[in-house]
């Protein structure tokens, strides 16, 4: 697949090639093998029902055929509640309905040498849209939709909008009601339950999705959470949400390395800080995660930060500095396109890991060609966001330097043939304990520690 059709040159880093972040990293017990990740973007390309089809594959399979150590997924809906209120096209993982399309996928990914993490979501609180627009959405606080004005968002994110009116329909959000403490129990739990679907699916990491104004990001701002009960009002209960959620997730899948995407801080008067978000990350980290993902920014009304253009994401590694000081754990960044600035910056321990969303869009074989010593083919995105664009106007993502993106289902070099003699036909991800208090097997049934425990059973109900 050619994707030269324009090229910005790169130079050689320090005369070594980029060492740093072509090296090996470890998250959790789970060897990545270079620090090139493939951010999460909820690319559209799965069908109306969640459902990874071929081109949502193929797509994934090019990035980790390109080299990509770590490719996380878009947000997966892990709730039914999720499910219900995301507006646009996501994968689901909260049945076992949806273990099919998801093995296709991570069987894929894995087969083309890359590792992958289910970007898991609870919910998308008051920025999720249902196809009831009449319908209350669930969040912490009852009667806060959101809104923004086209001025609000980066250049081209504003002129897409503009020429398209299902993309146009994003700046309003639905009503919200309150959530109840039942509720957030519930949908606590079933989302552990989602994530261990996910490590059945064959996920290498499960990544807790928790920035950009969603649902975990909106208990912990003041400016979104405005209860009295034990989950609003002071730090300590903001915080719960996300800490029990973490707890809950971290119990159900004890051998697959969980980490979570925060903003590194809200850019709002009166918002998230970036020391509130360092202890934040402390407390997760202590909580078991075994990376943090930083991204930026509020979420919706915010977007300049999320994908940003050029000077507004220059400080991200300057903040991820402080995370890094404060945490044991590796930190990945976003949106460092350029390999000879990143590449220094993880020399100099600013962040572990470089995560690249649009970069990986327009070029799919980024790290290959570093390794290659071919950096100087590198085809830089432009920040145009053509792809976000048309991700809002619901038509899945094409990018004016990459012909090949949204029709890698047609590269024949991305399918694969029938099993290998001795590919492995279990994902190793077991054991895990029952979430939901139901025994999973008779006391006197021995277990096979080298396989996975079939889900919810051998056992009574
Ligand atoms: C089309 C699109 C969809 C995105 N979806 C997600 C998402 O599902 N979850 C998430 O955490 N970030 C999402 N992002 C943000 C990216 O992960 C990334 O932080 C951002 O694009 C900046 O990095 P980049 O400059 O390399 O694109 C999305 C971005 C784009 C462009």
């Amino acid at each position: 697949m050619s994707t030269a059709s324009r090229s910005t040159k790169v130079k050689a880093g320090d005369g070594k090639g980029f060492g740093h972040l072509l090296s090996p990293i470890k998250i959790g017990g789970l060897e990545i093998k270079n620090r090139i990740a493939l951010s999460p973007m909820n690319e559209t390309f799965s069908d109306g029902e969640g459902r990874a089809g071929e081109q949502c594959i193929a797509y994934f399979a090019a990035r980790a055929r390109g080299g990509t150590g770590l490719l996380v997924t878009g947000a997966v809906m892990g709730t039914r509640t999720a499910a219900k209120f995301v507006w646009g096209r996501n994968l689901y993982c909260f049945n076992e309905g949806h273990l099919q399309s998801l093995v296709l996928l991570t069987e894929r990914v894995h087969y083309f040498g890359g590792k992958i993490a289910a970007q898991m979501t609870i919910g998308f609180g008051r920025q999720g849209h249902s196809y009831d627009h009449e319908e209350l959405v669930p969040a912490p606080t009852a009667g806060l939709p959101y809104e923004f004005g086209l001025d609000a968002q980066p250049r081209f994110i504003a002129g897409g909008m503009r020429r398209n009116e299902r993309a146009r329909s994003f700046g309003y959000g639905q009503m919200t009601r309150e959530m109840s403490i039942e509720e957030i129990h519930h949908d606590q739990r079933e989302f552990a339950n989602s994530c261990q679907l996910a490590v059945l699916a064959g996920f290498d990491v499960i990544e807790v999705h928790a920035p950009h104004g969603y649902l975990e990001h909106q208990f912990l701002s003041p400016l979104s959470n405005k209860r009295t009960d034990m989950y609003g009002g002071e730090w300590h209960n903001r915080k719960r949400f996300i800490n029990e959620a973490m707890e809950q997730v971290r119990y159900a899948v004890p051998n697959t390395p969980v980490g979570v995407r925060i903003s590194a801080e809200e850019h709002f008067e009166g918002g998230l800080t970036r020391e509130e978000m360092i202890d934040v990350a402390l407390g997760l980290e202590a909580r078991g995660a075994d990376y943090v993902s930083l991204s930026d920014g509020g979420g919706y009304e915010e977007a300049g930060h999320l994908v940003g253009e050029e000077d507004r994401v220059e400080h991200i590694p300057d903040s991820a500095v402080d995370f890094k000081k404060a945490l044991k754990v590796p930190v990945i960044v976003a949106s460092q396109h350029d390999p000879i600035k990143a590449d220094a910056d993880i020399a100099a321990g600013k962040y572990d890991i470089s995560g690249l969303g649009r970069q990986l869009f327009v070029d799919p074989d980024y790290a290959t060609k570093l390794a290659e010593g071919r950096a100087e083919e590198i085809v830089r995105c432009t920040r145009c966001n053509t792809c976000l664009a048309r991700c809002l106007a619901g038509i899945g993502p094409a990018c004016p330097n990459n012909p090949w993106l949204g029709r890698e289902y047609a590269d024949q070099g991305l399918m694969i043939g029938p099993r290998r003699k001795g590919e492995k036909l279990l994902p190793p991800g077991g054991p895990m304990p029952a979430v939901y208090g139901r025994p999973w097997w008779k006391p006197e049934i021995t277990i096979d520690e080298e396989h996975f425990r079939p889900f919810r059973g051998p056992g009574p109900r």
